[in-house]
């Protein structure tokens, strides 16, 4: 079984995988850090120097590779599931959590997280308020398709979103038996 985190930009799968893969004594990946390590530049760099479209191929092949294997956790990047092949793929692979957020709590987080860290590249030629909404609209749909369970992130920590995700599991197991 994966279990796939999978949700817009700064909806919190990144803290929320290590969170859960300790609670249930399972790895976890996080698929943009694992590009960066295979490209050896950061996104923004690999979007700067051989643009989205490359980045897009690189993050299909890295998830294809992924889920190949079993027992994991997956933080997804932001727009991995725009790729029908991946959407398919994390589908088939076990539970799928969406970590949603509202367009407001969305940007706040992502001004924060860039501020902390390596600033994410901008994905359209929108201002990023304007982006974040625009994008959300387009994304929402897919995510809700894709998705087994959708947490609301705006009000809740990373430890509830996990004893959230946890609860889910258990219910869904139980279901099964
Ligand atoms: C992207 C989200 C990012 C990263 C890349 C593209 C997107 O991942 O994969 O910058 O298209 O939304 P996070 O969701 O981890 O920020």
């Amino acid at each position: 079984m994966i279990i796939s985190l999978v949700g817009f930009r700064g909806s919190g799968k990144s803290s929320v995988a290590p969170l859960l893969a300790t609670r249930l004594g399972m790895k976890f990946v996080d698929v943009d850090q694992e590009i960066e390590l295979r490209a050896q530049q950061t996104i923004s760099e690999i979007f700067a120097n051989q643009g989205e479209e490359y980045f897009r191929k690189l993050e299909a092949e890295t998830i294809h590779v992924f889920y190949q294997s079993d027992n994991l956790i997956v933080a997804t990047g932001g727009g991995a599931i725009l790729n029908p092949q991946t959407q398919t793929l994390i589908q088939n692979s076990g539970p799928v959590v969406w970590l949603q957020a509202d367009v407001q709590a969305t940007v706040e987080r992502i001004l924060k997280d860039d501020h902390d860290g390596s600033p994410r590249p901008a994905l359209t030629d929108l201002d990023f308020q304007q982006e974040v909404k625009t994008l959300l609209e387009q994304r929402e749909p897919i995510y809700k398709a894709v998705s087994n369970i959708q947490i609301d992130t705006a009000t809740q920590t990373p430890d509830q979103i996990t004893d959230r995700i946890i609860q889910y599991l258990e219910v869904s197991h139980r279901g099964k038996q």
